[in-house]
């Protein structure tokens, strides 16, 4: 790893640039797009308890670890608190069941996954009202989860804690509190939901953003169909404007719209199961977008989110649910 391919966290932890996204994929589908991630370089993997994909993680991370063919300390491996279990005294539980599944003794940052919770039943499923809605928990309390977080530094079971999908206000809340400040906020990022005013905030509290569905999360449409919800989205990879500046580079629109997110200062975490696609988001550290080019892409927002959490139906009057769009008003 260069040092023009890592940013250095609030705590002086470096965080690859450019991790693998593992949402939607499990079993060994994602254990060989672990291994093939690893072999082309990837030292950075995005996974959470809510994947259901650790374990096949925990897996191909050993066999790599035991074989002496990567040192933990290159790794670079994050892990989330699950909305269905982020009370103060989930924080504990949930990192050891993780940390075992992952096989690992620490991860290097482990985030709040979403800033709502939602209700389980005593078998750990999402609590449904009569209607069929989530039930939201409204006992959410960040600042008390965040206690716990901390001691989970202090006791050496992760390297950094930070958070995900938090705006400015709920930002705000937990430093007040804090002893620790969120090394990141991972949130939706792309040229379509390019959300500046909170990364703006981020960047100003020394809070490094990571982007999320950086391609605009092109298999999410299949995915929320196959749970009844029919949405048409636009594909980031036909932009006009992003097809023309990857020919000027001889590169693909998948690494310029990887590449404008490093150029303005984030981490991108793209996901993908082919090993071709996973090596091409990967190869982006031997061009740079001009400023005008950059300037292209900004000119781009639509203030569009594809995440949009609306499986999480029941839970949009949590008053922590924060994803109104033009979809999820
Ligand atoms: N914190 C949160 O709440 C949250 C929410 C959403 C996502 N995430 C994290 O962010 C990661 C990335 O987001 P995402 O999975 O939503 O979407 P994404 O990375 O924007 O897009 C992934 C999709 O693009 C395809 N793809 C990947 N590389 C490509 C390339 N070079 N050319 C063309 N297509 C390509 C993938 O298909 P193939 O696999 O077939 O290549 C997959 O369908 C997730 O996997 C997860 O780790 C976090």
């Amino acid at each position: 790893m260069t040092s023009n391919q890592y940013l250095t966290l609030n705590n002086g932890y470096k965080m690859p640039l450019i991790g693998l996204g593992t949402w939607q994929a499990s079993g060994e589908e994602v254990e060989n797009a672990i291994d093939a991630a690893l072999e082309a370089g990837y030292r950075h993997i995005d996974t959470a308890a809510r994947y259901g994909n650790e374990s096949a993680i925990g897996k191909v991370l050993r066999r790599w670890l035991d074989a002496g063919k990567v040192k933990r300390e290159e790794l670079f491996i994050v892990t989330k608190l699950p909305p269905t279990a982020n009370a103060p005294s989930d924080v504990l539980p949930v990192i050891t069941k993780s940390l075992a599944d992952l096989q690992l003794d620490y991860v290097d940052l482990f985030l709040i996954h979403t800033p709502f919770s939602v209700s389980t039943n005593p078998d750990g499923s999402i609590k449904k009202d009569a209607q069929g809605l989530m039930v939201p928990d409204l006992s959410t309390n960040h600042g008390a989860t965040w206690v716990e977080m901390e001691k989970l530094v202090a006791n050496g079971k992760v390297k950094s804690i930070g958070i995900s999908n938090f705006d400015e206000e709920q930002i705000g809340r937990l430093l007040k509190t804090a002893k620790i400040r969120p090394a990141t906020n991972q949130i939706e990022h792309h040229v379509y939901l390019q959300q500046r005013d909170l990364i703006n905030y981020c960047k100003e509290q020394g809070i490094a953003v990571t982007a999320y569905s950086p391609l605009g999360s092109r298999g999410i449409a299949k995915f929320n169909a196959s749970f009844g919800m029919v949405r048409e989205l636009p594909d980031l990879i036909e932009i006009p404007e992003v097809k023309e500046i990857a020919a000027a580079h001889g590169k693909s629109p998948a690494q310029v719209l990887l590449r404008w997110i490093i150029d303005t200062g984030n981490i991108a975490i793209p996901k993908s199961t082919n090993a071709a696609r996973l090596r091409e988001n990967l190869n982006i550290f031997d061009f740079k977008l001009t400023e005008a080019e950059v300037a292209k892409l900004l000119a781009l927002d639509q203030n569009l989110r594809v995440c949009d959490f609306t499986l999480f139906h029941g839970c949009e009057v949590h008053p922590e649910f924060r994803f109104k769009n033009i979809y999820n008003k």
